[in-house]
């Protein structure tokens, strides 16, 4: 493709772990006069294009924010649609992972999903699991809040058997117990649709990760507009706390 933001990534300080909230699939559909089940399935259009985006410029972790804890509370026909795009789109994107050499994991509560979607993920998981080239993190029925209180309850039990001490409690200890314990923190966050919010996904996660707000609505995100987000985290200065000069040396 001619003139594509793509050549004006520097390849050396490629965010490690990119996170998506990817929205706007139902006001997508109603604006072209469809059902909003119409905008989840063009949304798989723009996952694909996403993943192969990001796996091709050599990114370490991608995760996709597909279905919130919240999510459940979205009528039933709307849910019952979801899950079999999910079953759907997990059969058949399996050898596109193999391809591209992606290692598929998931976050949230995967026993709370229906057997079919559990049946799905687990083989899309164990097919994938020696690939070597990117960590796709697909988040389902996943919240920052339950994931941090059902770390929190472990410790709780660690300390009601005596293993553990408050003392003993660290930000690293603490991180260990969360579902993401594998993966590295986020450092760029993007969210679709122009709502400026982050909807309750990865809060301990993205304390120090750049925020990027687009008003592309996810069905309408391609490659091109991952590059323009990979170029803005590169264009700002990460100074954890820091001041610019400390960074700078
Ligand atoms: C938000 O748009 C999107 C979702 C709740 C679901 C995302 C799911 C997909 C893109 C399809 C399945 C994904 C995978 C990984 C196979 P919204 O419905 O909240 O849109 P709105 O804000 O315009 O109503």
């Amino acid at each position: 493709m001619e003139n594509s933001l793509k050549d004006q990534i520097n390849r050396d300080k490629l965010p490690r772990h990119i996170a998506i909230i990817m929205d706007g699939n139902g006001r997508w559909a109603k604006r072209k006069g469809n059902e909003r089940i119409f905008g989840h399935k063009n949304g798989v259009k723009a996952v694909r294009e996403t993943v192969e985006a990001a796996a091709e410029l050599g990114i370490g972790y991608l995760t996709l924010y597909a279905f919130s804890t919240e999510n459940w509370n979205r009528p039933r026909t709307e849910i019952d649609a979801l899950m079999s795009l999910l079953v759907i789109t997990l059969d058949k994107e399996i050898d596109n992972l193999m391809e591209n050499n992606i290692c598929l994991v998931a976050i949230g509560d995967i026993d709370s999903l229906p057997r079919k979607v559990k049946a799905n993920l687990g083989r899309a998981i164990n097919k994938t699991s020696l690939n070597t080239g990117m960590t796709l993190v697909l988040a389902l029925s996943y919240s920052a809040r339950w994931e941090i209180l059902d770390a929190l309850k472990s410790i709780a039990r660690k300390i009601e058997s005596g293993e553990l001490t408050a003392k003993e409690i660290t930000c690293d200890h603490f991180t260990e117990q969360l579902q993401t314990r594998d993966i590295p923190d986020p450092e760029l966050l993007i969210r679709t649709s122009g709502e400026y919010r982050v909807s309750n996904f990865l809060l301990w996660q993205i304390a120090y990760a750049e925020l990027y707000f687009t008003n592309t609505l996810w069905p309408d995100f391609t490659k091109e507009d991952l590059y323009a987000a990979i170029c803005n985290f590169q264009n700002r200065e990460r100074r954890f706390g820091k001041i610019s000069e400390q960074v700078v040396s």
